[in-house]
């Protein structure tokens, strides 16, 4: 009984995942079955938390030495897409100059992923505008110490 119980969930889960895939491609489904950087550094030397207009929060966290990111990671209580974002996010600022990261900006990480349905597109940009916001927070964390 448990064991055709156990198969039925596999293949449903099988199913979801070919679905997935279909709907969002590789990139995407890759992504948010196995996120790459997500968690927390809790010295990081500039970090955010955004709340985007759907009620997700995603939180950006760089470590920044010699002007460059040694370290960036993500979270977020949010979907699917918006987890994949937030992976391609900090894959594509790891060891990036900081003058370069303004470059990875929404249409950038939807441009990454192969792109997302119109209606989780936004994702894209509260993963973006979370980067922004972490390194907003690091030059102003620069600013006070110097002073
Ligand atoms: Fe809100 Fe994806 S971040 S729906």
């Amino acid at each position: 009984m448990s064991g055709s119980l156990d198969e039925f969930a596999e293949r449903l889960q099988e199913e979801i995942f070919q679905e997935t895939k279909k709907t969002y491609g590789e990139a995407v489904f890759q992504r948010w079955l196995t996120p790459r950087f997500m968690g927390a550094l809790p010295n990081a030397d500039g970090k955010s938390k955004v709340t985007g207009k759907c009620g997700d929060t995603m939180e950006f966290y760089l470590k920044i030495s010699n002007d460059k990111v040694e370290k960036a990671l993500f979270w977020t209580d949010g979907c699917g897409s918006s987890t994949a974002c937030g992976s391609m996010a900090a894959e594509l600022a790891q060891g990036k100059a900081i003058d370069d990261l303004a470059e990875i900006d929404g249409e950038f990480i939807l441009k990454k992923l192969g792109g997302l349905p119109k209606e989780e597109q936004h994702c894209a940009f509260l993963a973006a505008g979370a980067l922004q916001e972490a390194l907003r927070d690091y030059f102003e964390r620069q600013r006070q110490k110097k002073e």
